[in-house]
């Protein structure tokens, strides 16, 4: 089938985010033109405004409770899906923005997202999306679109599993295209340091905050052993094991991923049952965390305030990650005529 999923050279017009407008005054003076080009960077706070809550209330009143209801079913059989979830809108919004582009099936092998380094056997719960898109688009055909089930799904899912409530702003629409390589390109790799990281969140439009406190999400789910091993067992030519891992917690991380694993492990080992909690900040603050890059976050003046601040009992990790949640939601979103309302989400329409 055709490549990239779209017909090339619509899906950027179409793109209303950050967006590049080129003023050029063209002045003829002698035999040559002077071209003076403004380049301006609209802020991707700019596509807010157009995102609302209430976006289906009349076009699909029952949309948002079916998504509840749906997501509600699959988690109470299947508890371990509820992060996976949270990590595919994830994964959505960093690429191309929360354009549902995560969803789409390489039509040529390899080539889209699905099959970036960092998704590829890693990323799950799309079986999922396609029940809650089945049964939403049986309520109201055509209307309610893959990227806003994305972003019910993670909020109905960790609601579900518990410490998560927050509204969804609704109204973003499907993308046509995409492609691995930005994927590659756009999500953070598990050995970024603070610089890298903040270099890919502050593209986004997102703050050392947002990036501290997204990276709570931690505190729950799963990684593969393959993931850390490196970390683990061959982290230079001369030390075995990362010295920022607390070294009376290796033997314990060792054992559950022993060298050469193909299995997993929770991220936050502090507790048996995976729940909502801010234990991860106290991960990083021990050298606990499994990922460079949840160490990162502490090496830093800034990013150790910050994790300190998410690190309070009754403290405002919650109501923060639910603030950072809603912004990451609104990356580069697709609205009005951009776009489309895909029928499944695994596909461009026709
Ligand atoms: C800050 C940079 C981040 C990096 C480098 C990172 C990296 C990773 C990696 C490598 C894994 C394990 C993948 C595997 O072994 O298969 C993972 C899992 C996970 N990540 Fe992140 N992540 C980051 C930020 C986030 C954010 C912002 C969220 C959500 C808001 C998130 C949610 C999750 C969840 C819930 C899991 C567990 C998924 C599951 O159990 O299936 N991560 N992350
Ligand atoms: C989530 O919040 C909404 C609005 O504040 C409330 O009506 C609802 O009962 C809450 N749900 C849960 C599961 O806490
Ligand atoms: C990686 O670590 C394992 C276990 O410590 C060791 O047997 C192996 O030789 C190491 N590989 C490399 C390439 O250093």
């Amino acid at each position: 089938m055709q490549q990239g999923i779209a017909p090339k050279g619509v899906q950027d017009s179409q793109r209303p985010g950050p967006s590049i407008s080129i003023v050029s005054t063209m002045a003829q003076s002698g035999s040559f033109w002077a071209v003076f080009v403004v380049v301006a960077i609209l802020g991707v706070a700019a596509a807010n405004a157009q995102l609302s809550p209430t976006f289906y209330a009349t076009k699909c009143p029952g949309a948002v409770a079916k998504s509840a209801e749906v997501v509600r079913t699959w988690i109470l059989k299947d508890r371990s899906m509820a992060p996976a979830l949270l990590r595919l809108h994830f994964h959505d919004c960093f690429v191309r923005g929360c354009d549902a582009s995560v969803l789409l099936d390489s039509t040529i092998a390899n080539s889209g997202e699905k099959d970036a380094d960092g998704n590829k056997n890693s990323l799950r719960g799309f079986e999922i999306i396609d029940d809650v898109k089945a049964k939403i688009e049986a309520l109201c055909p055509g209307v309610v679109s893959c990227a806003d089930i994305l972003a019910l799904a993670a909020r109905d899912a960790m609601q579900v599993f518990g410490g998560l409530n927050y509204t969804v702003p609704l109204g973003r629409r499907d993308g046509v295209s995409s492609f691995a390589w930005e994927a590659n390109n756009n999500l953070p790799p598990p050995f970024a340091d603070w610089t890298k990281l903040m270099s890919i969140f502050s593209t986004k439009g997102l703050s050392s905050k947002d990036l501290v406190v997204l990276s709570g999400a931690h505190t729950v789910g799963f990684t593969r052993c393959s993931t850390i091993q490196s970390r683990l067992y061959n982290f230079s030519t001369t030390i075995p094991t990362d010295p920022t891992l607390d070294p009376s917690f290796v033997p314990l991380l060792k054992s559950r991923c022993k060298f050469g694993s193909s299995g997993i492990v929770m991220m936050d080992l502090s507790k048996t049952t995976d729940t909502w909690d801010f234990n991860y900040y106290s991960n990083v603050l021990k050298g606990r965390s499994l990922f460079q890059s949840d160490d990162a976050l502490k090496r830093t003046t800034e990013g150790l305030k910050l994790v300190q601040a998410e690190n309070k009992a009754g403290g405002p990790f919650s109501a923060d990650f639910a603030a950072s949640m809603i912004k990451m939601g609104n990356i580069q979103v697709l609205t009005g005529t951009s776009g489309q309302i895909r029928k499944k989400c695994r596909v461009v329409n026709a």
